[in-house]
């Protein structure tokens, strides 16, 4: 049997996580945890490079471990683990700064955004955030990582850093690929179904989280965004707001765009709106649950994270005692 890749993926425990979010990243994570060796991380060190509340972050941290859990990944088969408990990230992202230059990093769209955005607060750390993200994928050798489209840029210089670390020294480092899932449902906004769904929109009605209760993800597909006309039909040009409506139910129905069609031949905008908040709240009531109930087990997360750390500290540490040895720090 062929050995299993090495794949690597976190997410932000502050990033609140919206059924975009779910379908593009998380449930696909599902599906790849028997395909790969992989390893899902809880980036609490990115976090901090905009303010954190240090008792939410907390709270947050766990809340995320739980999540992945919720959803089905399973810790037998994965990796989970807190990125401050390894310190080989913050090891590894120091060796690798003297490899990265200040002109690449304040040309990164995701630092210039957020620079904007926090005008009184652009620190260092935020400048060095695609550093720190290398050091996550490299650290494990990983050949694979899932992200989103907004993460290309990140995981191109994380590549880079590879090829320029192997080539000043040796092959040290494996070059990761993206994995670009195609997702074949991307979810708009619920209010300007032109625009992808996010987390920080301006209409709270817009985006549906995964913290949502039942009530609000109804009233919220209640009162979607729809189109002119009546006919139910998949057309995102000229009917975007129907046309997200059907992507959301045909995907958490798990029905296909055509099936969907059928159903509401000759139906109202209302009955479909109503269908998918339903659809959505009938996937996610399970899965909050699920996260409040090991929530209060914080012996059995305690002991996901604790085995999580250990494997990972090893593989993380063996890739940092190379890179030592290479770079010249005398070793003991
Ligand atoms: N920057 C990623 C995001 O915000 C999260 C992340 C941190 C990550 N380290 C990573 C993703 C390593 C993939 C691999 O989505």
């Amino acid at each position: 049997m062929d050995e299993k890749k090495t794949l690597y993926s976190a997410i932000q425990p502050t990033n609140n996580l919206t059924i975009g979010n779910y379908v593009g990243a998380i449930s696909n994570w599902l599906k790849l945890q028997d395909d790969y060796d992989c390893y899902f991380s809880v980036a609490n060190m990115h976090a901090i490079t905009v303010r954190q509340d240090p008792a939410e972050l907390r709270k947050k941290t766990l809340g995320l471990l739980a999540l992945y859990l919720a959803c089905g990944i399973d810790p037998q088969k994965c990796c989970l683990y807190v990125q401050s408990h390894v310190p080989a990230h913050a090891e590894l992202c120091w060796v690798l700064n003297s490899l990265t230059y200040v002109g690449e990093m304040e040309r990164m769209t995701q630092f210039k955004d957020k620079a904007a955005r926090h005008a009184e607060n652009v620190n260092m750390g935020l400048m060095d955030y695609p550093v720190l993200m290398a050091a996550d994928i490299l650290l494990y050798q990983a050949q694979v990582v899932p992200v989103g489209e907004d993460q290309r840029q990140h995981l191109e210089m994380a590549r880079d850093i590879a090829r320029r670390f192997n080539g000043a020294y040796s092959p040290t480092f494996t070059v990761p690929e993206g994995l670009f899932l195609k997702v074949g449902a991307k979810i708009n906004d619920l209010q300007d179904p032109q625009k992808k769904m996010s987390k920080s929109c301006e209409n709270p009605n817009g985006s549906v989280f995964l913290s949502d209760d039942r009530d609000t993800i109804i009233r919220k597909f209640k009162r979607a965004v729809t189109d002119s006309g009546s006919e139910i039909i998949y057309d995102p040009e000229n009917k975007p707001g129907v046309s997200n409506l059907i992507t959301v139910y045909s995907v958490f129905a798990k029905k296909s765009v055509k099936e969907v069609e059928a159903e509401f031949a000759g139906k109202g905008y209302g009955e479909l709106k109503l269908a998918a908040g339903e659809a959505v709240a009938d996937v996610l009531d399970p899965l909050r649950a699920e996260q409040a109930r090991l929530l209060k087990d914080a012996e059995y997360l305690n002991s996901v994270l604790k085995s999580g750390a250990e494997r990972a500290a090893r593989t993380a540490g063996r890739t940092l005692f190379k890179v030592y040895k290479k770079i010249g720090f005398y070793q003991i």
